[in-house]
């Protein structure tokens, strides 16, 4: 008898903690349904949208978005996720700041029965990262290397050309497979001398631009240029992102590129921001990889939604990201490559932007 009352007892507990969480008809009480959505920086355009479409896309199901940016800084990203999880959100989709700084908050919202979706960054060093959606980081890397190799005519043989190395926010797990994927391409036409790196950076403790500031990237090329280019030209430059692209071609417009004499150099990016978009049109930068932000965030919303239904969560890789703790069950969506001749079938037809906004 009293082993009956025990389970009549644990499934009373059980429906009314954990079952609320997954099922629709508990979601109905309204706290259920909220999620938060932890965004990195506005600072940056890619951010904005991304947080855009989460919060449109996930009201649209009848959720409750708190949507926050933390400005870039991790303390902030910090208390806003404890707040979220006192405030009763039991879906958490983490865009981090540092990969690592939020685990003592993330084992909170753990305790507190949250779903940890990591977003575009893997969560690293802690068991409470339940998903990953992201591109394929990787391949990102891939598409900048191949792009470089193919312009230049390396497999020809042709060369030797200048090359510099940017790498992104050192606390950005993203950034090191960014650079894996792109050196992996690289590597070969650098050991055979096609590429030559003369100030011989390549390590990421020495070329990584904190908080992928275009500042910071400014600086770094300013560095270079006066370092190692005062007689000779830079031919080749692999930038991970276009926030970066944005400061390496302001640094090149200053030291004179950007003429028939000492034309801009071959130059990668990630990202398609308009700003980037319109440099690829003015020919400062060649190349960009298009993450359409709108499959991103309609893939967190398919797994918002099938948590919320107390369905499986479609994932499509289970091997690739490992963050120090566990492999993180993840979807992964596909980069594309974006240039000056495919912008508008890519951007304009799909209605990402309009033309206007990138006139
Ligand atoms: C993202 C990139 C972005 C960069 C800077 C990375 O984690 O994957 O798309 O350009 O952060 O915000």
């Amino acid at each position: 008898m009293k082993k009956i009352l025990r389970i009549a007892l644990l499934c009373v507990l059980f429906g009314s903690l954990v079952l609320p969480i997954f099922a629709g008809g508990a979601q109905d009480k309204g706290i259920e349904k909220k999620v938060g959505v932890l965004m990195p920086t506005r600072s940056l355009q890619r951010w904005n949208q991304d947080g855009d479409y989460l919060k449109t896309k996930l009201e649209a199901q009848g959720y409750e978005v708190d949507l926050q940016y933390a400005n870039n800084q991790v303390a902030t990203q910090v208390s806003q996720l404890e707040n979220m999880v006192t405030a009763g959100s039991k879906i958490l989709v983490v865009a981090s700041i540092d990969s690592t700084a939020l685990k003592g908050a993330l084992a909170e919202a753990a305790k507190a029965g949250c779903v940890i979706i990591a977003y575009d960054r893997l969560l690293m060093d802690t068991p409470n990262c339940d998903y990953y959606a992201t591109f394929d980081n990787y391949k990102v890397g891939t598409l900048q290397g191949t792009f470089i190799v193919e312009k230049l005519g390396l497999k020809d043989g042709k060369g030797p050309y200048n090359l510099e190395v940017f790498g992104g926010s050192p606390d950005d797990n993203n950034a090191y497979l960014f650079n894996q994927g792109a050196m992996d391409q690289l590597q070969p036409y650098i050991d055979k001398g096609q590429l030559v790196i003369n100030s011989g950076q390549t390590e990421m403790s020495v070329i990584a631009i904190q908080a992928w500031k275009p500042e910071g990237s400014q600086a770094r090329m300013d560095n270079l240029l006066t370092a190692f280019y005062a007689d000779k030209k830079v031919d080749v430059v692999l930038s991970p992102n276009d926030s970066l692209a944005q400061g390496i071609v302001a640094s090149l417009k200053s030291a004179g590129y950007g003429t028939a004499a000492k034309p801009f150099p071959v130059l990668t990016g990630q990202d398609c921001d308009r700003i980037n978009v319109k440099m690829m049109i003015n020919g400062e930068q060649s190349m960009s990889v298009f993450k359409d932000t709108r499959t991103l965030a309609e893939r967190v919303v398919t797994m918002v939604t099938e948590l919320g239904e107390g369905k499986p969560v479609t994932v499509n890789d289970t091997e690739s990201y490992d963050n120090n703790v566990k492999v993180v069950p993840s979807f992964l969506c596909d980069p594309v490559f974006a240039d000056a001749n495919n912008y508008k079938a890519l951007l304009i037809d799909t209605g990402y932007y309009t033309m206007d906004e990138i006139q």
